[in-house]
């Protein structure tokens, strides 16, 4: 189980670079993943949406261009330094004021039961020390009956294209990503969270035992990455 306070360090001291990281590392494959998860949440109509996990604020961005105007949107993460990247980046698009940022943890959600319509959570559930406690948080936010989980993570891939994907995640990837942020260590332990990650069908049960009723999963671009779908 990841350590919270090495989680929070780490992604402050890479959050400067993270954007740049997450373009390169992925080939640009992360904006597509982005983006099916906001059609998704479009679909589903929501009027408050929680981004958990949000980092320096891409997800909420796309929501708030995505969604009408008056939809609310709250960026929460408990790392300082990532919520500056992503006022820097709100303040250079010239406000989009739907989109408010607030420090929080997800596993102690500073928030009401019951206040929320969607939480989405991209690339984040694998870095949340204790995974179930964190769902149950996000089940006790969501409205009854129209609140949905959103999970953007990378997952299990195809069998086919393991051993090349493994190759890259744990030789090339943090050789690479030490070139870009200058903290090789930071991406040896982000592959190793993708390897001991659950499959999409072990994933499903966790939200299921965490108390979502129905659960979907897609995979996107060979496994590499699942969305999965929870509603309430
Ligand atoms: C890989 S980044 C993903 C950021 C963003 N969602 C994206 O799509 O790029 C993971 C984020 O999870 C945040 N995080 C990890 N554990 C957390 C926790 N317990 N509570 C809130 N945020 C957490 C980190 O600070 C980091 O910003």
């Amino acid at each position: 189980m990841p350590d919270p306070a090495e989680i929070q360090t780490m992604f402050g001291r890479i959050a400067p670079r993270y954007d740049l990281a997450n373009r390169l590392l992925s080939a640009g494959a992360d904006r597509w993943w982005r983006r099916r998860l906001v059609a998704a949440v479009c679909r589903a109509r929501p009027q408050v949406v929680l981004d958990l996990a949000t980092g320096s604020g891409d997800v909420a961005f796309s929501l708030a261009r995505r969604l009408p105007a008056e939809v609310r949107i709250i960026g929460m993460d408990f790392c300082q330094p990532m919520l500056d990247e992503a006022e820097a980046k709100q303040r250079g698009m010239g406000g989009c004021p739907n989109v408010s940022f607030r420090q929080g943890d997800g596993m102690a959600l500073p928030l009401a039961d019951a206040t929320v319509d969607a939480v989405t959570i991209a690339f984040g559930l694998r870095n949340m020390a204790d995974r179930a406690r964190s769902l149950r948080e996000m089940r006790r936010v969501l409205r009854t009956p129209r609140g949905r989980l959103f999970v953007l993570e990378f997952s299990q891939p195809h069998p086919g294209i393991r051993p090349l994907y493994y190759f890259y995640l744990r030789r090339v990837l943090p050789h690479l990503a030490g070139l870009i942020t200058g903290d090789r260590a930071a991406y040896e332990y982000l592959g190793g969270s993708i390897d001991q990650f659950p499959s999409r069908m072990d994933l499903s049960g966790e939200l299921r035992a965490g108390g979502f009723a129905t659960v979907a999963a897609t995979a996107l671009t060979f496994g590499i990455v699942a969305l999965h779908e929870a509603a309430v």
